[in-house]
């Protein structure tokens, strides 16, 4: 069995990240996830697609544990359901399963799983534990690391939330053949983000294994999932309230979170709107800085989305109409918008103060 265990050093709020594949009958046998879970009463939050696909292999890992099973709880799968209606349905369901002040959340899912369980558990009776069993690429790569817990309002998305660290992520890459391929080419745009904002060998490694990627070859999978929850237990360790070091992780976001606003959330994924997002913000870095190596990283940055199937340009929408919907954006401090841009592959900044002009021209070059 081979098992990697990485650890989120925080103080009190230090946990375990487990990495494996298809070990759903060996939990018992991994030391630091026995000690989170045995003799704990327990809860699984889930959406119906995960619960007919895993709920009975984890509910009979639980058991082994020696854990006492309370029940659970599937909502309808996507993004509506993170909402206050759902967590208020949990509340009601977790109270009437006995969960008392000891009891465990097990949040067992994508990101909207993992972002409602954990805001309900950071609510419940002022807060108790979660793990995180995350199966979507997204969740397993970004939304399970690093706390943040949350619901949206119809006002916007993650309006509402808490910093809340579970206590233990468990992921089981074999849960991704099952994912579904624009689901998984989603999480592909993060795993790429992580490469061109840190790590250029990891880049490359991408690179030579586009093919194996979309197989969904295991032994490559581990290598992702390794590789990106260190660095972003990295970075979350720096900065775990997002005060400053963690805005390296909206490379691409401020773009794309206006295209998915302008698209009412529904045009474009997430994946696709932060693909081009990247795309607008390495563009800007070549207006702004210049020189061959950002050129260079342009056309590898590219590349690489459309190895993955995922866009780098857009025919909808002036570049008016997307400064406007980005100077909306929570992260605008004080009307003035602050962009992460590449200086290299590996390397970002934070700039500000930039023209609305060359903003305006770095929009228009990705939009056909
Ligand atoms: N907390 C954070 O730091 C953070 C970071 C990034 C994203 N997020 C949030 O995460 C959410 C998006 O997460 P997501 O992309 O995982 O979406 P999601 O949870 O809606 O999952 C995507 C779809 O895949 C299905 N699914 C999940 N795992 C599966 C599997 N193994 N096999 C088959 N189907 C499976 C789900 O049922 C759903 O239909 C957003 O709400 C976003 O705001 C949070
Ligand atoms: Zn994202």
């Amino acid at each position: 069995m081979s098992i990697y265990s990485l650890n989120v050093p925080l103080d009190d709020r230090s946990y375990e990240i487990v990495i494996g594949k298809d070990f759903f009958s060996q939990w018992q046998d991994v030391p630091s996830i026995q000690p989170v879970l045995e003799n704990r009463t327990c809860f699984v939050i889930t959406d119906e697609n995960v619960q007919k696909l895993y709920l009975k292999s984890v509910e009979q890992c639980l058991t082994n544990l020696g854990v006492r099973y309370l029940g659970d709880y599937a909502f309808l799968p996507g993004e509506k359901s993170k909402s206050l209606s759902t967590v208020k349905s949990l509340y009601e369901k977790m109270i009437s399963a006995g969960l008392d002040r000891k009891s465990i959340i097990v949040a067992l899912g994508g990101g909207v799983v993992g972002d409602t369980a954990g805001f309900a558990a950071a609510t419940y009776m002022r807060g108790i534990d979660y793990v995180q069993i995350p199966t979507s690429l997204v969740a397993q790569v970004d939304s399970s690391v690093g706390g943040k817990t949350g619901i949206d309002l119809d006002q916007g998305k993650n309006l509402i939330g808490a910093f809340c660290q579970p206590k233990l992520v468990v992921v089981d890459t074999m849960v991704l053949q099952t994912l579904p391929i624009r689901e998984l080419v989603c999480g592909l745009a993060e795993v790429v983000k992580y490469g061109v904002i840190l790590d250029e060998v990891f880049f490359s490694f991408l690179e030579d294994n586009v093919s194996s990627i979309l197989n969904i070859d295991q032994t490559v999978f581990q290598t992702i999932v390794r590789k990106c929850c260190s660095l972003k237990a990295d970075v979350v360790t720096g900065d775990e309230l997002d005060q400053g070091g963690r805005a390296i992780l909206n490379y691409g976001h401020t773009f794309g979170h206006a295209l998915e606003k302008l698209t009412s959330y529904t045009g474009l994924t997430h994946g696709e709107a932060i693909a081009i997002g990247m795309g607008m913000a390495a563009d800007l870095a070549v207006m702004r800085y210049g020189g061959s190596e950002l050129l260079n990283l342009v056309k590898r940055q590219d590349d690489l989305f459309q190895a993955f199937g995922l866009p780098v340009k857009f025919n909808k929408f002036s570049p008016e109409e997307i400064l406007l919907a980005m100077a909306a954006d929570k992260k605008c401090i004080d009307g003035n918008i602050n962009f992460v841009l590449p200086e290299k592959i590996g390397k970002v900044v934070i700039d500000s103060g930039i023209e609305e002009d060359l903003i305006k021209q770095a929009i228009g070059a990705r939009i056909d």
